[in-house]
């Protein structure tokens, strides 16, 4: 599987967001919103989910959008159009359920903006009326804002500080308009934290809340275990049963305490290899 194209769409105070072209002619052709590819860069790294931001089917092309978070990221950063895979696994997961339910709000923090692009292009193109809430630190986080506005009747870019959009949260612009009016459905993905809050004023407010789970993955389809979570005090796999999940049931706290489980190896291992270019 080769890369097609390579372009660093947002660098920032050590913060890189990147967005590949990926040659991948099966995958392409099935691939739906919500879904996501695991990805081996080389034969001895690991694998790590990607969500498929964009298919084309004609031209057998994937499009991948990744922050560099830690060895794997970074590998794969380094690399360049020309260079290939080492294996590309996909499309994995359930597709969001897309149905025309009426009102949408969208709640989307960070590189989980590259997440939401997907889904909210199906939602539209399903006659949904979308209302898109976009999240990050500053100006020069915020991606995607023309594609997302795109497929939106109404765009709330918010930031940390103010330099584009509202000063603030998400979850402020989330609560102002449910105060204000009705809605039918809201999709979150982001940082824990976020997906967590959007839940539980989504429940407080009585709107049916879904939100697509970053849960460590190995290998991405129900065998190891990995990716276990607890939804509605049942065990669930998030790769095989996800990634979305009504978020009024997921145990947050156990997500989020697993999702730390091997911070020391990763930073561990990170130090041993300063340069991403060497595993
Ligand atoms: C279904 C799914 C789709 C995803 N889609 C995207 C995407 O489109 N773009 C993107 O940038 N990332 C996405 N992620 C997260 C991505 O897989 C991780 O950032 C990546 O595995 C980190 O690997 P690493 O070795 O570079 O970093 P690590 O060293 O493993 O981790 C660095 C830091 O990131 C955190 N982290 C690691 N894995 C995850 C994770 N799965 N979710 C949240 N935090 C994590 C760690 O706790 C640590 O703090 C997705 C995750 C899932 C489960
Ligand atoms: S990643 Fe192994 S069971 Fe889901």
């Amino acid at each position: 599987m080769k890369i097609l194209a390579k372009e660093i769409i947002a660098d920032y105070s050590g913060i890189k967001i990147i967005q590949l072209i990926v040659e991948a002619p099966e995958i392409s052709r099935k691939a739906r919103a919500g879904q996501f590819v695991v990805i081996m860069v080389s034969e001895k790294g690991e694998r790590i989910p990607l969500t498929i931001v964009e298919a084309d089917a004609q031209a057998g092309r994937i499009k991948l959008i990744f922050q560099e978070a830690g060895l794997t990221t970074r590998v794969l950063g380094a690399r360049s159009a020309g260079d290939d895979l080492f294996a590309l696994l996909g499309p994995l997961g359930h597709p969001t359920e897309i149905s025309k339910y009426g009102k949408v709000i969208l709640v989307a923090g960070g590189v989980g903006i590259a997440e939401i692009l997907p889904v909210a292009r199906a939602l539209k193109q399903a006659g949904n009326q979308v209302i898109s809430i976009l999240g990050a630190k500053n100006q020069a986080l915020l991606i995607l804002e023309k594609e997302i506005k795109a497929y939106s009747d109404e765009f709330y870019p918010v930031t940390d500080d103010g330099s584009s959009g509202k000063k603030g949260f998400t979850t402020d612009k989330l609560e102002e308009l449910l105060s204000q009016g009705k809605y039918d459905l809201i999709y979150a993905v982001g940082p824990i934290p976020m997906m967590k809050k959007v839940s539980a004023i989504s429940q407080a407010a009585g709107v049916k809340i879904l939100v697509s789970l970053n849960a460590l993955m190995v290998d991405a389809t129900g065998m190891c275990g990995c990716c276990r979570v607890t939804v509605g005090g049942q065990v669930k796999f998030s790769c095989i049963d996800g990634p979305d999940f009504d978020g009024q049931y997921v145990d947050w706290e156990e997500l989020a305490k697993r999702n730390q489980a091997y911070n020391q190896q990763e930073k561990h291992i990170c130090s041993h290899f300063p340069s991403a270019k060497t595993p």
